[in-house]
């Protein structure tokens, strides 16, 4: 009894955040706005099902992002003037255990490397790139520092703190997005990089190192914790997942299908090189299989991957916008519309 009254008291328990503001502005608009990728999801589906291999992309915008943004995770946008980055500052590198003498990963408690040290970090920015305030969500000695994905669902921001390994462990986090105080939603035994949540069935779904597999919990709104887990492996390889904005129930899967929008990059060996490829998809939640997706060879000036980390969806005048922000330490958002 004990134990359940404490349990039930966690999420109300919003963690203290350092937050360090730039600019005496509200964080967010004083109405909020829903997800522009659950609001437009009709759109975003019949402009998908448009793209091919051979879709030229349209780059209409450059945002320059101002301050440093370390090893950016994830991104979202509420409304247009406001921007949120999930960036890592990594402090102490993570390091391998090595290979054995068969040239496999030495693994130790289930994993192949010390975890390091850092700092997770939510940055916001108005629509021009202007830095309004900073936060780290964690202390130099936490274990899970590493932040991902982000997703917003018209109310909250939902992202996560990893330890910077697989097979490790993460907690699922709840953000407010006016104070940046968060609710520890759920502890997973395992990594995740990415997370998305549907409102309908409220569930979350946490995809872990290179997404291989979802972990989806069911919540009860009267007690977060009180969660069902169930795990499912993702059929498709051809690029990890980190960064997905679920999209609700489009109407082309007759409104019975929880989607989502996610993006990712995977290495490919090819002859003596190794290639960065992007792709994108629309997955079906409950199942992790891919309904549509694309390859993206998009690179930035310097030459990252568009779809390394960072993306978000929107539909301006009919046509599916795509935000992406790969770039390290000097970050641009990079808009592309498909021609
Ligand atoms: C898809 O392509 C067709 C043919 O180019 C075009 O008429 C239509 O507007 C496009 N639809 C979307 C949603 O972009
Ligand atoms: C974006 O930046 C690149 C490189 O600085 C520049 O060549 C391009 O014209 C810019 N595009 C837009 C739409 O601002
Ligand atoms: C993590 O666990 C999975 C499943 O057991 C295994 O395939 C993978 O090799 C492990 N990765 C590392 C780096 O330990
Ligand atoms: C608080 O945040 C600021 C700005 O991001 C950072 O410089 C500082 O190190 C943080 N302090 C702690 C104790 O994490
Ligand atoms: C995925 O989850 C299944 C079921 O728990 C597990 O057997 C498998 O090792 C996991 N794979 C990875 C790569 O995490
Ligand atoms: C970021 O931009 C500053 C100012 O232009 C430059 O000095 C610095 O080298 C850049 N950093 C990186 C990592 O490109």
């Amino acid at each position: 009894m004990l134990l359940f009254a404490l349990f039930s008291l966690l999420p109300i328990l919003a963690s203290a955040v350092n937050i360090t503001t730039y600019v005496d502005v509200q964080l967010a608009p004083a109405q909020l706005p829903p997800s522009a990728a659950a609001k437009n999801a009709d759109a975003i589906v019949s402009a998908f099902a448009n793209l091919s291999r051979n879709t030229k992309w349209n780059l209409v915008q450059n945002i320059t992002l101002e301050g440093d943004i370390g090893e950016p995770e994830g991104m979202v946008r509420i409304g247009d003037d406001r921007i949120i980055i999930a960036w890592g500052d990594w402090i102490v590198p993570t390091k391998s255990y090595g290979k054995d003498v068969h040239g496999n990963s030495i693994i130790k408690d289930g994993t192949d490397r010390e975890n390091g040290q850092g700092y997770a970090h939510l940055s916001i920015f108005d629509g021009t790139g202007k830095r309004l305030a900073d936060t780290t969500l964690n202390e130099l000695s936490d274990s899970e520092y590493h932040i991902g994905g982000i997703d917003y669902d018209g109310e909250c921001l939902w992202t996560e703190l990893s330890e910077y390994r697989p097979n490790s462990t993460a907690t699922i986090i709840r953000v407010n997005p006016y104070t940046y105080q968060f609710d520890p939603v759920v502890h997973i035994n395992d990594h995740s990089g990415g997370v998305l949540h549907d409102t309908k069935q409220n569930t979350i779904t946490a995809l872990n190192w290179g997404s291989r597999n979802a972990t989806k919990y069911t919540l009860d709104s009267e007690d977060l914790w009180r969660a069902h887990e169930s795990k499912i492996p993702n059929p498709s390889f051809f690029a990890d997942y980190q960064d997905c904005k679920w999209l609700g129930y489009p109407s082309q899967f007759d409104g019975e299908r929880s989607t989502a929008l996610c993006a990712g990059v995977a290495a490919y060996s090819i002859k003596d090189s190794t290639v960065s490829l992007g792709g994108l998809a629309i997955i079906d939640v409950d199942t992790m299989v891919p309904l549509m997706e694309v390859p993206i060879t998009l690179y930035t000036p310097i030459g990252t991957s568009m779809t390394q980390n960072p993306i978000d969806v929107d539909v301006v005048d009919g046509r599916m916008r795509l935000y992406f922000a790969p770039d390290q330490h000097n970050g641009t958002v990079y808009v592309y519309e498909a021609l």
